[in-house]
């Protein structure tokens, strides 16, 4: 299996930190973001690891990861050219991807799990993908899981009025059919293709799983969210690598 970190995007919520460097180098522990999807990934025993990123701040994420050698993994980088969503930026993966499934990690989710027991229950699965809910207290933030018996039946992004509190995480485990599928998106409403119109596209085929996880999660794309994900961290388990 693959890993992707995708790590595009303005940071826009996050400005002025994010004027002159990208979201996912700014520090969560005593790292920068983005080691803690990658560090994940490698513990879950996936070492080969595309990350994407926007033309800005290629250079830095380039600078500060290198090869990967040092971190234990083999890096690959691909460029997003401008922000059009999740489900653009995960289509640049195809070629590095060559048939394999892969671990979609978005760059600004810190959480406390580890991914190996998921990636076993997707490896068993075979096919398909797999998602990873988490329960909330503010639902509208995220992709919304609709939830029939042990079954997905949708997902709504952001929505105003969310049917359950159960978010989606921005962990995502997906079989390579996941490129045709992205191929036949339209823009949403906010101009972009949404990783939440490829999974209801997995609902619809009846494909679609879902875990969730039992440690705290949380993204760190606002001011709010990021000053929790350094709290959740803490200085000793900020210590990767
Ligand atoms: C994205 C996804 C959303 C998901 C969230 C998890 O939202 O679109 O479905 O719940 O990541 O972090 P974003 O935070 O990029 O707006």
């Amino acid at each position: 299996m693959k890993g992707i970190v995708l790590a595009g995007g303005t940071g826009s919520r996050l400005f002025p930190l994010t004027k002159v460097t990208n979201k996912h180098l700014l520090p969560v522990g005593r790292v920068p973001m983005i080691f803690h999807p990658i560090a994940k990934l490698i513990e879950s025993g996936i070492e080969e690891i595309l990350v994407v990123t926007g033309t800005e701040h290629m250079g830095d994420v380039v600078a500060l990861l290198g090869s990967g050698r040092e971190i234990g993994c083999k890096l690959t980088y691909k460029v997003q050219d401008e922000a059009g969503g999740i489900a653009q930026a995960l289509s640049l993966a195809e070629n590095f991807c060559h048939g394999d499934p892969c671990c979609v990690i978005l760059g600004d989710n810190i959480f406390e799990d580890s991914l190996a027991e998921e990636v076993k229950a997707y490896a068993e699965q075979g096919d398909g993908a797999r998602i990873l809910l988490k329960e909330v207290s503010d639902p509208h933030r995220f992709g919304v899981a609709q939830i029939d018996g042990d079954r997905v039946i949708s997902i709504e992004e952001k929505p105003k009025k969310p049917k359950s509190h159960l978010a989606v995480s921005g962990i995502y485990f997906f079989d390579f059919d996941v490129f045709d599928i992205i191929r036949t998106l339209r823009p949403s409403a906010r101009g972009e293709l949404e990783i939440s119109d490829v999974n209801n596209e997995y609902i619809r085929l009846g494909k679609l799983s879902h875990g969730s996880l039992g440690g705290w999660w949380t993204d760190a794309g606002t001011f709010e969210s990021l000053t929790q994900a350094q709290d959740l961290v803490g200085e000793e388990q900020g210590r990767l690598f």
